[in-house]
């Protein structure tokens, strides 16, 4: 019996919990905690976001902002989501009827996926996959079909995508910048999926929260400003990774009022509201601290060079990121057939904990040999993990 409350799936629960693989993020920071290892698999800054945001939400608890917030979200962040696509996108929202507030990105995609798709419609969406995409496409009775971002480039490969499609795709689901890849998609591949989604008249969602955590001079191109797309995607992003604020779980679904109304309609039966009194402080945070995001790329980037150089020298493939909090490595090299059995021997072996990306694959074979690496870490954290990996043998 688990000696905690862990997702453990009972025989008692629903057989569509069943089909849902257990999240592999509870047991590798558990057994990051059992054994003191440095824990570079999650993905949460060890920094917290700006003190003047921290500031505004003491503020707003003081002030009695204490009780339900409106479903849709307090009206000064949804005018400052607003202004914040219009900003460096050009994206024109009305706050009142295009913009909602949600608990996270996670509840966003929830709601999304579950008021979209019904059982047996087809989701299309690209692989590996953020972990709760698939646990909720399988709660909506949903079938997903994957189309796979391929070693070393995991580039969108546009005739899968095309041969993905069938009449019973309800919804496209893209991510951008991508986890756990790092990829931040192209103009070309999102012209291509914009093509794809018009010509077969596809809803669109489009998981954006990693809009500002790009590197080394791209530019993240939300999929809406593509032609014929404003009407048809919800374009979801987050507090949570902008600010480095993840446990505030502050996201965002944006889009025409038909779509985000319709993620409304599953919200209100989920959380109705949250987090009354940080929403203003997120408000805040987006009209006066864009400066933070754009520093946190900058160091963020640091921060990815010295693990991809230190993974690099350890003689691991290294795929080096384009945005995200993320890294892939390919442990083959070290003679390991299977990259789970390699991160579950790595807190014993080295005192670091990783994740097997594997868990993000539905094609157990792309998955089997890669590795997820966080760098969201302090530099010193990064370093220390690297240290213990050099003085660790991590030969099979
Ligand atoms: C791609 C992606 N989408 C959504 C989320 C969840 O965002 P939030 O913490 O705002 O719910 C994450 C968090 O890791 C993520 O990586």
């Amino acid at each position: 019996m688990a000696s905690t409350t862990t997702p453990t799936r009972s025989p008692r629960a629903a057989r569509r919990l069943q089909a849902i693989p257990p999240t592999i993020f509870t047991e590798m920071s558990a057994l990051a905690v059992r054994t003191g290892a440095l824990n570079l698999g999650q993905g949460f800054p060890d920094v917290d976001g700006p003190a003047a945001v921290v500031e505004k939400a003491v503020e707003a608890l003081r002030a009695g902002r204490n009780q339900y917030a409106p479903g849709p979200g307090v009206p000064e962040l949804r005018r400052a989501i607003a202004a914040h696509q219009a900003r460096p996108y050009g994206i024109d929202l009305d706050p009142e009827r295009e913009v909602l507030v949600t608990a996270g990105a996670t509840e966003a995609i929830a709601a999304a996926i579950l008021a979209l798709v019904d059982p047996g419609d087809e989701v299309v969406l690209l692989e590996p996959f953020y972990d709760s995409y698939t646990a909720c496409i399988e709660m909506a009775g949903g079938v997903r079909r994957p189309v796979t971002l391929r070693a070393p480039d995991f580039r969108v490969d546009v005739d899968a995508l095309r041969a993905a499609v069938t009449e019973r795709t309800k919804l496209l689901l893209v991510n951008t910048p991508h986890n756990p890849t790092g990829a931040v998609l192209t103009r070309d591949e999102l012209e291509a999926i914009a093509t794809v989604a018009v010509e077969h008249d596809l809803v669109v969602v489009t998981d954006e929260v990693y809009e500002h955590l790009v590197y080394d001079g791209r530019t993240h191109v939300p999929l809406c400003t593509f032609p014929g797309m404003a009407e048809r995607t919800i374009s979801i992003s987050s507090a949570g990774k902008t600010f480095s604020f993840t446990g505030w779980k502050v996201g965002w679904a944006t889009g025409p009022n038909e779509l985000v109304s319709t993620v409304m309609s599953a919200k209100q039966w989920l959380t109705f509201t949250n987090a009354a009194p940080l929403q203003p402080a997120i408000a805040h945070a987006l009209d006066h601290e864009h400066h933070f995001y754009e520093e946190l790329a900058a160091e963020l980037q640091g921060k990815r060079d010295v693990l991809c150089e230190g993974l690099s020298a350890l003689d691991v493939d290294v795929h080096v990121p384009e945005a995200t909090y993320f890294v892939t490595t390919d442990v083959r090299r070290y003679g390991w057939s299977d990259a789970t059995e390699f991160c579950f021997a790595l807190p014993e072996r080295a005192g670091v904990v990783a994740i097997p990306s594997q868990v993000f694959y539905d094609d157990a074979e792309e998955g089997r040999h890669k590795v997820r690496w966080a760098f969201c870490k302090e530099t010193a954290t990064i370093e220390e993990g690297l240290r213990r990996l050099q003085a660790a043998d991590l030969h099979a």
